[in-house]
């Protein structure tokens, strides 16, 4: 009796977060949270004057925000505030914006009919499908990628910083919309950086914001990374969260292999996660990630009859592929900045 009990409590409670996942999105879009770091404790109508929105909306979200106890509310003076520490984690200027991640979820919702075929018939739902996923994407790898990428996350590689210093030529695989290389390439002038993304939307994304800042060692170019050919052409590739959605992981790495110089690096960032399900039950976020895999990541690749091997497809099942590409040293190294992910510093 006390474990149905204790389930239907459970079941209420996803009803409530599910729902507030997209009432965070919302107010992450409308940029209520951070209007609201600004403000002090304010009415609804205030509220509403401040973010150039309508009162009545604004006044439901808040109650929802309230009875889910993330923002204050005085009945007396009906008053709502956010206080300092939730808005470190809700607004852009915090110190990391889970706001953003929580935009995933109405991105994948919106496909729910396409994957209710899959389930039925097989198949997938390819990434043309899927409205924001790039900018939602780009979004959130500035938080994890770009904030530590030149301090935190390049260093890994042993006298990386060094040789970028100096001038190497770098490739970044499923660039998405370019940000990565973009951010290099202002930091290292010396170096050459390319992206490659099958993604038009991403490549326009890169090429714009390269324009935008002026700058003059990157190029991007629309490939899909299971054709492109070079030998012994890259002192570093790497791919950010770009490799376990892969139609056909297998043939990327080994182009990837291939076109390393000797003594090249590849960096992979990607989904930390055991390949067996039975060790992820005390993941924090492995419902999370098996979701965005399910309705996402496997989806993508099963679109283009692709291995389909999902976000979850863990560390045993990365260092067999990569040690089956060629690459016989593989590290793999986790980042304070980053528990979601696992950083695998590969070479011959
Ligand atoms: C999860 S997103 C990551 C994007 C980017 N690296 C970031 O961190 O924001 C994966 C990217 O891989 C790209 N991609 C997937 N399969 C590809 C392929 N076969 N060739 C080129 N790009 C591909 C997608 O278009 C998407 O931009």
């Amino acid at each position: 009796m006390q474990v149905v009990e204790s389930f239907e409590d459970q079941m209420l409670d996803i009803m409530n977060k599910s729902a507030l996942a997209l009432m965070i999105s919302v107010g992450h879009r409308t940029k209520l949270f951070d209007t609201m770091s600004k403000l002090p404790a304010s009415t609804s109508t205030d509220i509403a004057r401040n973010s150039n929105l309508n009162e009545r909306y604004v006044r439901e979200w808040l109650g929802a925000l309230v009875t889910a106890k993330i923002i204050d509310y005085d009945p007396q003076s009906s008053l709502y505030s956010l206080s300092k520490e939730k808005a470190n984690f809700l607004t852009r200027n915090g110190s990391f914006n889970m706001a953003t991640t929580a935009q995933f979820i109405p991105v994948l919702a919106q496909v729910e009919d396409e994957i209710i075929h899959c389930f039925e018939n097989g198949g997938g739902v390819p990434y043309e499908k899927y409205h924001r996923f790039h900018d939602v994407m780009a979004e959130e790898s500035s938080q994890t990628v770009l904030a530590e990428l030149i301090d935190g996350i390049l260093p890994i590689v042993p006298e990386i910083i060094e040789k970028l210093q100096q001038g190497i030529r770098v490739l970044d695989i499923g660039c998405g919309s370019g940000r990565a290389i973009n951010l290099m390439a202002k930091t290292f002038p010396s170096s050459q950086f390319v992206g490659y993304d099958f993604s038009k939307e991403g490549i326009a994304n890169a090429e714009r914001e390269k324009e935008d800042l002026g700058i003059t060692n990157s190029s991007f170019e629309q490939q899909d990374v299971a054709n492109f050919d070079h030998e012994d052409h890259f002192d570093l590739i790497t791919a950010f969260d770009a490799i376990h959605d892969q139609a056909n992981p297998e043939k990327v790495l080994e182009n990837i292999k291939r076109s390393l110089k000797p003594g090249g690096v590849f960096l992979m960032q990607d989904i930390a996660g055991s390949s067996k399900l039975e060790n992820n039950l005390d993941h924090p976020l492995a419902p999370f990630l098996y979701t965005v895999s399910c309705l996402h990541c496997m989806t993508v690749s099963l679109a283009l009859e692709g291995r389909g091997l999902g976000a979850m497809w863990g560390k045993e099942k990365a260092i067999e592929m990569l040690k089956g590409a060629g690459f016989s040293n593989v590290e793999v190294k986790q980042l304070p900045h980053d528990p979601i992910n696992y950083f695998y510093v590969a070479r011959s």
